[in-house]
């Protein structure tokens, strides 16, 4: 019988802390009105001061756990997509397999904004392969903790948070396919530069704002609306379906403006198309099961549905999946 997975519950968390447009209107030269029209964003949260990715992950992770009702020591691999690490090592999910107190084997993705559908592929392929039967898969990043504040360009952007989801084994298909690509002569258009091998953080880098998320805005802006029509595609081509079947597109949140356009290229309706950038900013890693969680918990996803999940970010990287979805409506009490 083909072992398939299955996404058996859904998890996310977003910190308390706000940061309006109002309130970046104070720190750097911009209006609210500049940032709503490029972007859609009003809003974006940031990580308590005390908190690093982990401490994020947990909260997705084990709100995941609770909705899928199962227990820690279920759990038999753990995969964090993230590109903001706690520390270059030990991983984020050794740190948050001890925090949930999980028993598995733990290892970060890292492939940016992409990171969420990289790590379904390796959660995936971890139950497909019969060496794992139930997978924790959690997307978390604390970009702002990377982002120059003084920087206009880049800081009224990004936002912290977290969203999780368990995948089980079985023989109704779930996740059924997953299309991911990588363009590494992209690698300059989005990076922090300082901190790693390549250039170790000095005081001159760090007072050179090297340490800093830099970005060619425009050409990743291209590289977005091109690559994402056609990896969703792609992902619905290998499933025999189209876009007419999708019940729901779930894109990275990175952008509205982006999500407009590819509305257009795609030719799927506003209605169809999730997007709650406007109160999140581009939160990265976690944008997608973020906003899955959403969707799911608002009791706007049906058993049968048929969702889209694409991501795009720094390596160049991006990812789309096509999920059939399978759980029931949650009970209002249920989360
Ligand atoms: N407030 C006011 N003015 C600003 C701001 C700001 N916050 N930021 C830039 N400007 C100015 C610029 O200085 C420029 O001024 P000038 O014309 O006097 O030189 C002007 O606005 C236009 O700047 P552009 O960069 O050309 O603006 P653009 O329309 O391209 O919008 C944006 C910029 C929103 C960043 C857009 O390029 C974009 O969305 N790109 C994709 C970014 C993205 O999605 N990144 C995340 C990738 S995922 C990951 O892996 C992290």
């Amino acid at each position: 019988m083909t072992r398939y997975a299955t996404i058996v519950g859904t998890g996310s968390y977003l910190p308390d802390n706000t940061l309006t447009n109002e309130d970046l209107e104070r720190m750097v030269d911009t209006s609210d009105e500049w940032i709503v029209t490029r972007t859609g964003i009003k809003e974006r949260r940031l990580a308590e001061t005390h908190h690093a990715t982990s401490d994020l992950a947990v909260e997705a992770g084990l709100r995941a756990l609770a909705c899928a009702g199962v227990a820690a020591e279920d759990i038999d691999l753990l995969v964090v997509g993230t590109s903001t690490p706690d520390h270059l090592f030990p991983s984020t999910a050794c740190i948050t397999q001890a925090k949930i107190g999980l028993s598995c084997p733990a290892y970060d993705v890292n492939a940016a904004c992409s990171g969420f559908i990289y790590a379904l592929q390796a959660g995936t392929a971890a139950i497909e392969s019969g060496r794992y039967d139930t997978v924790l898969v959690i997307g978390a990043d604390a970009l702002t903790r990377h982002v120059d504040f003084t920087d206009r360009a880049t800081c009224v952007l990004f936002g912290d948070g977290a969203g999780a989801v368990v995948l089980r084994a079985g023989s109704e298909q779930g996740v059924m396919a997953i299309e991911l690509g990588a363009d590494g002569t992209g690698a300059e258009l989005l990076k922090i530069p300082a901190g790693g091998s390549a250039m170790p953080c000095t005081v001159e880098r760090i007072e050179n704002r090297e340490h800093y998320v830099r970005m060619n805005g425009n050409d990743v802006y291209k590289f977005a609306v091109r690559m994402i029509p056609k990896a969703t595609i792609k992902a619905l081509e290998a499933t025999g379906n189209s876009v007419a079947d999708l019940a729901w597109l779930i894109p990275h949140q990175a952008n509205k403006r982006i999500l407009d356009t590819i509305e257009e290229r795609l030719g799927i309706d506003d209605e169809r198309v999730y997007s709650n950038v406007e109160n999140t900013g581009n939160t990265s890693a976690a944008s997608i099961p973020l906003a899955l969680d959403d969707l799911y918990t608002s009791g706007r996803l049906r058993p049968g549905d048929l969702i889209g999940l694409v991501g795009f970010g720094a390596g160049l990287t991006w990812g789309a999946a096509t999920v059939r979805w399978t759980m029931t409506v949650p009970n209002k009490g249920d989360q």
